[in-house]
């Protein structure tokens, strides 16, 4: 039973919420547009990536260091980073059913349409509502930041911003940062964390949401320097999603982004897009920031952010490479990569069944070992307590499970993405070693309790 992209979702979103993974938000009051729950497998999933990430772009690199600053900071930040005055998205309303939409995603759909003439501009005009065929009206601009207000007044004194993007976090601390930290250029500052946009139109589950998760990298340079640097960042990404997230990379798009529709201050973008069950769109990115957001901070604050060059004597305004990560983004991408169903072996010999199978890399499973005895009596459960708690001790995610067939207990650990199974049977007392089964292969080897942790620990660098 093959998966089709038009099945994907549905399986997908229905699995997230059997297993554990993520559920409609709010739900015992109805849901609330949008949102999400992560439950404990989707935190787990999630925690794994966002470590990964740090891990590799922090702590395994000398010219990278971690902040972690504010959602709400002063609103001036928001004014100097443009973000106030131009951070808005075209709408378009329907006069007839009050459907809201955006007017670039109308005219990407038109465009997309077959037989539609590629040398003709596209516009709106004569454009119905795709829902009901009602008349549209004008474009207005909308701002994306959500509003609220600090303190115990409710005046245009007290407005504040949730933070759209953690990349604006990261220049307002660069002077402290480059006080303190004794960093020579080229260096990064990186961030993960919330962010929040008021999306008019959310949806494709968690694809877009208006509160989601990103790590970014503000990757500062001398000016001359930055187009080597934005080459480097963008291999580190293509490395990322190869050999962290494992995704194929024939499905992976980078698009360089022409000089008409980038942002006027970038000398160049690269959108990085993944092929989802619902098309071919934007998975990550990165750009050539120039000294746009440092110039701009620097005359709003009126502090020097200019870089003092120990070598030089040279004052320079850095320029930025910013490789942007969105971390919702990467959670679907790999459900939606490595969902797969296979045949696997029933009781009967010879004999097989469709099995839903999570073939999650093992470095970012949420469960890494389940521990399942074949039987509760003979001292095999105890045995195989033993087993998870030993392997608990060493820091490796473990499940004890001990209810239903094998075969049953088998599938639950495929549908969740656990690597592997270790099955405690009556030989484990005797001469303690247990039968560890591999997810994907469905192969089991024979290995000594005392080196399965080890055994583990040694796939996990892989
Ligand atoms: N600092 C640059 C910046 O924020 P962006 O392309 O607007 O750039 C970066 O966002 C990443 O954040 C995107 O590539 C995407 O992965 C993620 N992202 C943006 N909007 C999102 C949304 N509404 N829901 C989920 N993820 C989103």
């Amino acid at each position: 039973m093959a998966i089709t992209p038009d099945t994907k979702m549905d399986l997908l979103i229905s699995l997230c919420k059997r297993r554990g993974f993520i559920f409609p938000g709010s739900e015992i009051y109805g849901g609330f547009a949008n949102s999400w729950d992560y439950g404990p497998y989707g935190a787990q999933l999630k925690k794994n990536i966002r470590d990964a990430w740090w891990d590799r772009f922090v702590l395994r690199r000398g010219d990278v260091v971690g902040v972690d600053t504010p959602i709400i900071m002063n609103p001036k930040a928001w004014e100097a980073s443009g973000h106030i005055a131009t951070f808005t998205d075209p709408l378009v309303d329907c006069k007839k059913c009050k459907r809201r939409f955006r007017a670039d995603h109308l005219l990407e759909a038109k465009a997309a349409e077959p037989g539609y003439d590629k040398e003709k501009p596209v516009d709106l005009v004569g454009m119905a509502c795709p829902e009901c065929g009602g008349t549209l009206t004008d474009i207005r601009y909308f701002n994306l930041m959500f509003k609220t207000f600090v303190g115990s007044t409710e005046d245009t004194t007290s407005v504040a911003y949730l933070r759209p993007e953690t990349a604006g976090g990261m220049f307002v601390a660069w002077k402290n940062v480059r006080d303190t930290m004794r960093k020579r250029l080229p260096f990064g500052i990186a961030q993960t964390g919330k962010a929040f946009r008021n999306e008019i139109t959310p949806g494709n589950f968690i694809f877009r949401t208006r509160e989601f998760e990103q790590m970014e990298i503000e990757y500062l340079c001398r000016p001359e320097d930055a187009p080597k640097a934005f080459e480097a960042w963008l291999g580190e990404m293509k490395a990322w999603v190869t050999d962290v997230l494992k995704l194929d990379p024939s499905h992976v798009v980078y698009r360089e982004i022409e000089d008409a529709d980038r942002a006027f201050y970038s000398a160049r973008t690269v959108d990085i897009e993944y092929m989802y069950p619902f098309g071919t769109k934007e998975l990550y990115g990165i750009a050539n920031r120039t000294d746009y957001d440092l110039s701009r901070h620097q005359e709003y604050s009126k502090e020097d952010l200019r870089y003092l060059d120990p070598e030089t004597g040279e004052h320079i305004l850095p320029f930025v490479i910013e490789p942007t990560w969105g971390l919702d983004r990467s959670v679907l991408a790999v459900l939606a990569e490595h969902l797969d169903i296979d045949d696997a072996p029933t009781a009967d010999e010879g004999d097989a069944e469709p099995r839903m199978v999570l073939r999650l890399p093992p470095l970012l499973s949420p469960v890494k070992a389940a521990v399942l005895p074949l039987q509760k009596k003979g001292g095999l459960s105890e045995e195989a307590h033993a087993l998870a708690d030993r392997l608990r001790s060493e820091g490796i995610a473990v499940e004890y499970d001990e209810s239903g067939s094998i075969g049953k207990r088998y599938r639950r650990q495929d549908e969740i993405g656990t690597p592997w199974c270790i099955t405690v049977d009556a030989q484990t007392p005797e001469d303690k070693t247990a039968t560890v089964r591999d997810r994907d292969a469905m192969t089991q080897e024979r290995i000594p309790i005392a080196d399965i942790a080890a055994w583990i620990a040694e796939r996990l660098r892989t």
